[in-house]
């Protein structure tokens, strides 16, 4: 048995290497998905990706040496992560491209998930009211309507290679097979069941024995699905076979999502949110994600003060009080502007914020029960890629199936995962989502909309304008505050991008009423917080951010956390 898988794993090796000779030009051995190696950080001189996976940051390498800008590397990046990735990397997700063009021209494209035309407020509350959150986080129900593939369409006119040579790498890794890591396998491992629970025919993700490091895993039915995109565009998708097999698969398990949802889908390009901190221009993703205003939020609560070192108790204290106040604003303030007017201008401005911290007090913890929103008279897992190439375009894009692995549906016959987004609604006032997070009313479910999201993909530019810091990361709520501290240390504590990135991290969201740090964080700090009346908890990794930070001479110092598998390449 053992013999007949290395062997056909050898056989794909041939396969693979001919079909990619063809359709990426000198890109060689850097894609061999059969061996690769992770590589942590490097300084490019022209351009580079930094993303989840190694196959899929060669791709992104490969195209850009081929002739291609960062927005085709994107498009090329999404559609390999969405094999090589399937925890995250998705077409039956969405999310959210914030880029800097190289003439300066900012864009926020969203390609969130939608409410199905099905949808009602009070879809995941039983007879009694109690909130069903296992409906709103597996299974058929708990998908909205995908925007990936939408999203992809979206940027490419920005791009400068058809679609066909951008989603060939991808098809070639469905139909041909990768070597997986370790990690992936334990990954896999670990949600097989809920794989068979939540799926009504058998997936490439589940087998009779356990995964391990270094098997092969093939996605035929992927690999069908993307060769009718590549053939039909976005129709590939959202009309004909792809979209009947959805509905089908749905229908199996009383999913809502409809035709009509699917070629409905809308992207929204939507006006980038841009604002200065100490002379840096910071360009981040405004609503339908609370990302953007988050990050603003906390960098302006930030911008008057004085932080005395890298994660001291008195820098730390004020981070947490500045996250507290700005998840407050989150549950109540920020939800979909096509269905709820977010008052953006005010939650940002410099007024709005000063105010906010007024009854910051340095010495102690303000309990979370005494912040309310500010008062306003105007009326785990996703995956980020940073992306840079040789004239300038800088591209920042997260997207997400919501929980690792989505909600575990794999669409019969065309080999996806669907998403869990519907679970980033506030399914009923008070409870939280599976991040903690709470909302009412700005970010109830209303049919067609977007559920308020935390991806916060940020790009930075220096005092001069130019080109300085591309970033992002997954971790549900915990993303806008990763950014945060990552900037941070850039911009304040003046780290390296490798630094910048796996340095300890922590976070506050206001409720619960605590603040999670990672393992590695200063027992010293903790102990002077814990003084205060802060009430510290241990967890595992906070986020997998990439960074891309631009070097006075132009190079391209490139770093992958070394919370996962995430990997750089470029030139
Ligand atoms: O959009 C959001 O905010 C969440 N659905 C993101 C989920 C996530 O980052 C999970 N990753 N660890």
């Amino acid at each position: 048995m053992k013999k007949i898988i290395i062997l056909s794993a050898f056989i794909c090796i041939q396969i693979f290497v001919i079909a990619q000779t063809k359709s990426i030009v000198g890109a060689g051995k850097e894609i061999d998905p059969y061996h690769y190696s992770i590589v942590k950080s490097q300084t490019f001189n022209k351009a580079s990706v930094a993303c989840a996976n190694p196959i899929a940051s060669n791709i992104g390498a490969a195209i850009m040496k081929q002739g291609g800008n960062a927005f085709d590397a994107a498009i090329a990046v999404n559609f390999a992560l969405a094999v090589v990735h399937p925890s995250a990397g998705n077409i039956g997700g969405g999310g959210f491209l914030v880029a800097r063009k190289a003439d300066g021209k900012p864009i926020a494209l969203d390609y969130r998930e939608t409410a199905p035309g099905k949808a009602s407020r009070d879809m995941y509350l039983d007879k009694n009211g109690n909130a069903q959150l296992m409906l709103s986080q597996y299974g058929h129900q708990a998908s909205g309507v995908p925007g990936t593939v939408a999203g992809l369409f979206a940027m490419h006119q920005y791009a400068k290679l058809p679609i066909k040579i951008l989603i060939q790498p991808a098809i070639d890794l469905a139909e041909n097979g990768f070597v997986i890591s370790d990690r992936e396998a334990s990954s896999l491992n670990a949600v097989r069941e809920s794989f068979i629970k939540n799926s009504t025919a058998s997936s490439a993700f589940v087998k009779e024995t356990k995964w391990k490091g270094g098997d092969t895993l093939i996605q035929k039915d992927l690999a069908e699905t993307l060769k009718r995109i590549r053939d039909n565009g976005q129709k590939g998708f959202y009309e004909g076979k792809t979209a009947e097999l959805i509905v089908d698969e749905m229908q199996k398990g009383f999913g809502i999502i409809s035709l009509s949802d699917l070629k409905n889908y809308k992207v929204k390009e939507r006006t980038a949110l841009e604002f200065n901190y100490k002379g840096y221009s910071i360009i981040g993703m405004p609503p339908s994600s609370s990302g953007g205003i988050i990050v603003c939020q906390l960098m302006k609560m930030m911008e008057n003060r004085t932080l005395d070192g890298f994660q001291t108790a008195k820098t730390t204290q004020l981070m947490i009080e500045a996250e507290r106040r700005a998840f407050a604003d989150r549950a109540e303030y920020m939800g979909d502007p096509d269905f709820w007017k977010v008052p953006i201008k005010t939650l940002t401005s410099d007024v709005y914020l000063k105010q906010r911290m007024m009854d910051y007090d340095s010495t102690k913890a303000t309990p979370s029960k005494d912040v309310k929103a500010g008062v306003i008279k105007e009326s785990e897992e996703t995956t980020h890629m940073s992306i840079i190439d040789e004239y300038g375009n800088m591209v920042s894009i997260t997207t997400t199936l919501n929980n690792s692995y989505g909600s575990r549906t794999v669409v019969a016959g065309a080999g996806f995962i669907m998403n869990d987004e519907m679970d980033d609604f506030s399914v009923k006032p008070g409870v939280a989502n599976m991040y903690g997070a709470l909302g009412g009313e700005a970010n109830a479910i209303q049919p067609g909309k977007r559920m308020l999201s935390a991806m916060s993909p940020t790009i930075v530019l220096d005092k001069n304008n130019k080109p300085f810091i591309i970033t992002g990361t997954p971790g549900g709520t915990t993303i806008p505050t990763s950014v945060f501290q990552t900037l941070i240390n850039i911009i304040e504590f003046n780290m390296n991008a490798t630094d910048a990135v796996n340095k300890p991290k922590f976070h506050h969201q206001w409720f619960p009423d605590e603040v999670a740090v990672e393992r590695s964080f200063s027992p010293d700090t903790k102990k002077q917080l814990e003084a205060m009346g802060y009430k510290i908890v241990e967890r595992g990794s906070i986020g997998r951010t990439e960074v891309i930070k631009i070097l006075a001479d132009g190079k391209r110092e490139t770093a992958a956390d070394k919370r996962g598998d995430d990997s750089v390449a470029g030139y």
